[in-house]
C-alpha cells in the first residue's frame, strides 16, 4: 500500500460543504499477502441506516480474523457470508474506537459526540457504520488506541474464560498462546477471576506475559507444558495447534479444554478438524473438550470496559500504525513477532485532522 496512492484523495464537498467522501482501505479481490491486495482509496462516506450509528473512527486494530477476511482463507469463511469469489466488504477492518457522528432512526442510548468502541464492518476508514448491539461507551480509562485494541480479541477472551472455561477463583489455568491478541486479554481476565495462571509463549515474549500478571510462564521453545506432571483445571488453547493428546495429558481428570483457535496452512479446514475431534471425543471422556465461535455483543464490551476502569485489564499494544500502513500492520501480525495487539490510528481526536 504505497503512499504515492495518497497523492490526491480529497473528494468533492457535499451540499453542507463537508467532504462526502473519505479515505479508506480497499480490496478488490481475496489474497494472502496484504501488500498485494490492500490499497488506500477515496470512497463514499457510508450512510447510516435504522438502528445504526455513523462513527468517526479514531483508531482501529488488526487481528487474525482481519487476515482471514482479507484472504478468504480457510475457504469455509467464504460460505459464512464474506463472499464466495471476492470479498463482499471491500475493507477487512472490524474493530473501532471513535466518536458518534450521527445516529439513525430508532437509535437510543447513543448520540452525536459520544465516545464509543466496538465491532463493525469496514473500520480501516475515516468513518464506519456500526450496529448499536455491537457498540458500547468507551471506558474513560482507555485511550482511543487502547479501546480499539479490545473488541474482537477481548470479547473472545472474555467468553473463553467466563462462559466456556467457567474459570473459578483458585483454579489452575493454562493459557497456550498468552502473548497474542486473544491470549493477552485471556490471561488478564483469568487473573481477574482469581485463577492461578500459567502462560505459554515464545522466549522473546516471556517478560511481556509476566508483566501482564502470569504466575508461571512456559517458553514453548524450551519446555513442554504437557511434561512434568502438572495438571490444570482449565486449558485455553489459543495458539500452536497442540495435539489433543498433549492437551489432555496436561488437563485434570475433570478439567475443561477450550480450543479458541490456532493457525494452520490448511485451506479447507484451517485446523477446525482438531476442534471437531475434540467435541466428538468429549462425548466419551470425563474431561470436557470444547470450542466456540465468539458472539459479538455490547454487554461483553461493557464488562471489558469495567475491568479496564477497575485497573484489571490493560490492552497490551505492541505498535500503532497509520491508516496508510494497514498492510504493514497485517504483515507484522503474520510474521509472529507482535506482542499483544497492533493498532491503527485514524483521526486524531484533539484536532479532528485527517491522517
Ligand atoms: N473462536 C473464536 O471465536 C475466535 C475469535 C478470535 C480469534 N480466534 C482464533 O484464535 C487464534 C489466536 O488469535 P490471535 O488474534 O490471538 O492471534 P495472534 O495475536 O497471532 O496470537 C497467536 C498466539 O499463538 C502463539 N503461538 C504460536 N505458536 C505457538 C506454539 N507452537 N505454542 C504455543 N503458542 C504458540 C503465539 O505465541 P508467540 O507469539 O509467543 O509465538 C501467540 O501468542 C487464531 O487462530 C484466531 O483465528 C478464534
Amino acid at each position: 500500500m504505497g503512499t504515492t496512492q495518497l497523492a490526491d484523495l480529497r473528494g468533492p464537498p457535499d451540499e453542507t460543504g463537508r467532504a462526502a467522501r473519505m479515505k479508506a482501505v480497499v480490496q478488490d479481490c481475496y489474497g494472502a499477502a496484504p501488500e498485494d491486495v490492500l490499497r488506500i482509496a477515496q470512497v463514499e462516506k457510508p450512510a447510516v441506516g435504522d438502528g445504526e450509528v455513523l462513527v468517526r473512527v479514531h483508531a482501529a486494530s488488526v487481528d487474525r480474523g482481519t487476515w482471514h477476511i482479507m484472504s478468504g482463507l480457510p475457504y469455509p469463511i467464504r460460505l459464512a457470508g464474506f463472499g464466495l469469489r471476492s470479498p463482499k466488504s471491500a475493507n477487512p477492518g472490524r474493530n473501532l474506537a471513535g466518536t458518534v457522528e450521527a445516529a439513525g432512526s430508532g437509535v437510543t442510548g447513543f448520540a452525536p459526540g459520544d465516545e464509543v468502541f466496538g465491532m463493525a464492518a469496514g473500520t480501516f476508514a475515516q468513518y464506519a457504520v456500526a450496529r448499536t448491539g455491537k457498540l458500547a461507551a468507551k471506558p474513560p480509562s482507555l485511550s482511543f488506541e487502547q479501546a480499539a485494541a479490545v473488541p474482537v480479541s477481548g470479547v473472545t477472551a472474555l467468553q473463553a474464560v467466563r462462559d466456556h472455561g467457567r474459570v473459578q477463583a483458585g483454579e489452575k489455568v493454562l493459557v497456550v498462546g498468552a502473548s497474542g491478541g486473544v491470549g493477552s486479554f485471556a490471561l488478564q481476565i483469568a487473573k481477574a477471576s482469581g485463577a492461578q495462571v500459567t502462560a505459554v509463549c515464545s522466549a522473546r515474549k516471556v517478560d511481556m506475559v509476566r508483566a501482564l500478571g502470569a504466575d508461571h510462564v512456559i517458553d514453548y521453545t524450551r519446555g513442554d507444558f504437557a511434561e512434568g506432571g502438572r495438571r490444570y483445571d482449565v486449558i485455553l488453547d489459543i495458539g500452536g495447534n497442540a495435539r489433543l493428546s498433549r492437551l489432555r495429558r496436561a488437563l485434570s481428570a475433570r478439567g475443561r479444554l477450550i480450543i479458541v483457535g490456532g493457525e494452520t496452512d490448511g485451506r479447507l479446514l484451517g485446523g477446525s478438524d482438531r476442534q471437531i475431534r475434540a467435541k466428538l471425543l468429549s462425548l466419551f471422556v470425563r474431561q470436557r473438550l470444547g470450542t466456540f465461535v465468539a458472539k459479538e455483543n455490547a454487554a461483553d464490551l461493557i464488562a471489558l470496559g469495567e475491568l479496564a476502569d477497575d485497573g484489571k485489564l490493560t490492552p497490551a499494544i505492541d505498535r500503532t500504525y497509520q491508516l496508510t500502513e494497514v498492510a504493514a500492520a497485517i504483515r507484522h501480525l503474520l510474521d509472529g513477532t507482535a506482542r499483544g495487539k497492533l493498532v491503527v490510528s485514524v483521526h486524531t481526536p484533539a484536532t479532528g485532522g485527517t491522517p
